[in-house]
C-alpha cells in the first residue's frame, strides 16, 4: 500500500486554523466536505493532525463512525476525556498519593482526581480549558463524520458545547481551540452552519480537494521505477482513469495493481485496461445503486425518489410529499405509511436514509443524488426491473 504525503494542503491550513491566513475564518472553524473513499480519514491523520503537532498543538482526533452504536456525544467527550487523563496523570496519581481530592490548575480550574478521564463530571467547556492548560498548548480537536453528532441530542449538545469552549478559549490574535470538522456529505454539514439556531451558524463548509495529478505521477515514478520495461508511463491516461474512479485511490490502486499483475495476461499498454476497469467500476457502482432501489417496496421506492428529487426541500409529509407518494404509487399513501417507509430506509444495512435527532430525513450516501441526476439527464429515470421480473408490492 503506498500513501501520498499531502504536506503542503496541511501547512496551509494549520496556517489558516491558527488565524495566521490573511483571509477567511477557519480560526473559527474548519468544516472540510468531500465525497466518500476519497481520502479524508488519512489526510486528517495522516497529513493534517501530524503538520498541527509540529506546529505545537495539542491533538484530539475522534472519528464518529468508529462505533456506530455508540453516541456520537459520549465518544466526543471520551476523546477529550482520554487526552485529558493522558496530560493529568502524573498529576493526578501525585494528588492521589498526597491525598488531594482535587488539582487546581493554572487557571481557574478545579479537577476532582478520581474523575479525571470521565468528562461526564466536568462540562466540555471545562475539560478542554483543563486540556488547554495543563498541555500550556493549544489544542485542535478533529471530529471525523461530524454530520453523526446531528443524529443525537447529546450529539448535537456536545457540538453547541465546543462552540461555546471556541468562544470562551480564543481571542483575537490568540486561538487556544481549534476545531476541524470533516463529512462526506456536504448537505448534512450544512445543518451545523447554515440556520441561526445551528451551532456553528455562519461558517462555511469547504471542499477538501481530492487527491490531484500530483498523486497520480507519484504513482507513475513508483511503476516507472519498479517496471522499467513500461517506460515511459502515459500519465495524462492515468489521471483520466482516477478521475472515472471518483478520485478514489483505493479503487484506483486496486485496478492498478489488477491491470499490473501477470496474472492478467495483457497483451498490450496497461493504461487502456485500467481505464476499462474504472469504467467497469462505474458501472458496478450504478448497478449496485440500480438492484438496491428495485428490491425496495412501491412506497419507499416514492419516498426515496421524492428525497432524491427535493434534496434538501424534503419534507416527508405535506400535501404535495403524499401526493408524489399517490402518484408514483398507484395508491392512496397516508403520513403514518410514508414514515414506515422511511423508517424501514433508515434500519436497512447498510442505511439509506439519515435522519437528525430534529427529525429531518436525508440520503444517507451523496453519490446517490449524482446517480440520480446522471440518470435523469439521460431520460432514464426511474429505474425499470428487468423483463420478466414482477415489481414488488407494500405490506
Ligand atoms: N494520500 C493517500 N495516498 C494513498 N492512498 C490514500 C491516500 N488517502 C487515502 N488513501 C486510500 O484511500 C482509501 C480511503 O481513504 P480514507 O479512509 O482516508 O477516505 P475517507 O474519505 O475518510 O473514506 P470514508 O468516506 O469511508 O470515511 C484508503 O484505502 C486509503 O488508504
Ligand atoms: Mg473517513
Amino acid at each position: 500500500m503506498i500513501s501520498f504525503p499531502r504536506t503542503a494542503l496541511a501547512e496551509q491550513l494549520v496556517q489558516a486554523l491558527q488565524g495566521r491566513a490573511f483571509l477567511g475564518d477557519v480560526h473559527n472553524g474548519l468544516f472540510l466536505a468531500a465525497p466518500r473513499r476519497t481520502g479524508k480519514s488519512t489526510f486528517l491523520r495522516s497529513d493534517l493532525q501530524p503538520t498541527l503537532e509540529s506546529a505545537g498543538v495539542t491533538v484530539v482526533y475522534v472519528d464518529l463512525w468508529a462505533d456506530p452504536r455508540r453516541d456520537p456525544g459520549a465518544l466526543i467527550a471520551e476523546a477529550i476525556g482520554g487526552s485529558l487523563d493522558l496530560h493529568l496523570g502524573a498529576v493526578a496519581r501525585a494528588a492521589r498519593r498526597t491525598g488531594l481530592k482535587s488539582v487546581k490548575l493554572a487557571g481557574t480550574v478545579e479537577i476532582d482526581t478520581s474523575r479525571i478521564g470521565h468528562v461526564d463530571g466536568l462540562t466540555l467547556v471545562d475539560a478542554l480549558r483543563a486540556l488547554h492548560e495543563r498541555a500550556g498548548k493549544p489544542v485542535a480537536l478533529i471530529v471525523d463524520e461530524a454530520q453523526h453528532a446531528l443524529t443525537s441530542e447529546a450529539g448535537e449538545a456536545a457540538m453547541t458545547a465546543l462552540k461555546s469552549a471556541r468562544d470562551q478559549l480564543n481571542k483575537p490574535g490568540q486561538i487556544n481551540l481549534m476545531l476541524v470538522m470533516s463529512g462526506s456529505d456536504r448537505d448534512k454539514l450544512l445543518r451545523l452552519v447554515v440556520s441561526a439556531s445551528a451551532p456553528f451558524y455562519g461558517s462555511q463548509i469547504q471542499p477538501l480537494p481530492p487527491l490531484d495529478a500530483d498523486f497520480i505521477a507519484h504513482v507513475a515514478d513508483l511503476v516507472e521505477a519498479q517496471r522499467p520495461d513500461l517506460r515511459p508511463v502515459d500519465r495524462p491516461a492515468l489521471n483520466s482513469a482516477f478521475a472515472v474512479f471518483n478520485h478514489r485511490p483505493q479503487f484506483f490502486m486496486a485496478g492498478l495493481g489488477a491491470v499490473l499483475s501477470p496474472l492478467a495476461a495483457l497483451t498490450g499498454r496497461f493504461e487502456p485496461a485500467l481505464l476499462e476497469a474504472a469504467q467497469d467500476r462505474l458501472r458496478e457502482d450504478e448497478s449496485q445503486m440500480e438492484s438496491e432501489f428495485l428490491g425496495l417496496k412501491p412506497t419507499e421506492q416514492a419516498v426515496l425518489w421524492r428525497m432524491l428529487e427535493q434534496g434538501p426541500r424534503f419534507r416527508p409529509y405535506d400535501s404535495e410529499a403524499l401526493r408524489f407518494y399517490r402518484d408514483k404509487t398507484g395508491h392512496p399513501v397516508n403520513a403514518t405509511q410514508a414514515q414506515r417507509a422511511l423508517e424501514s430506509l433508515r434500519q436497512r444495512m447498510p442505511a439509506l436514509v439519515w435522519k437528525s435527532a430534529r427529525g429531518e430525513y436525508s440520503v444517507e450516501d451523496a453519490a446517490m443524488y449524482r446517480w440520480y441526476e446522471a440518470r435523469r439527464g439521460a431520460n432514464l429515470w426511474p429505474p425499470l426491473p428487468p423483463q420478466g421480473q414482477l415489481p414488488l408490492e407494500d405490506d
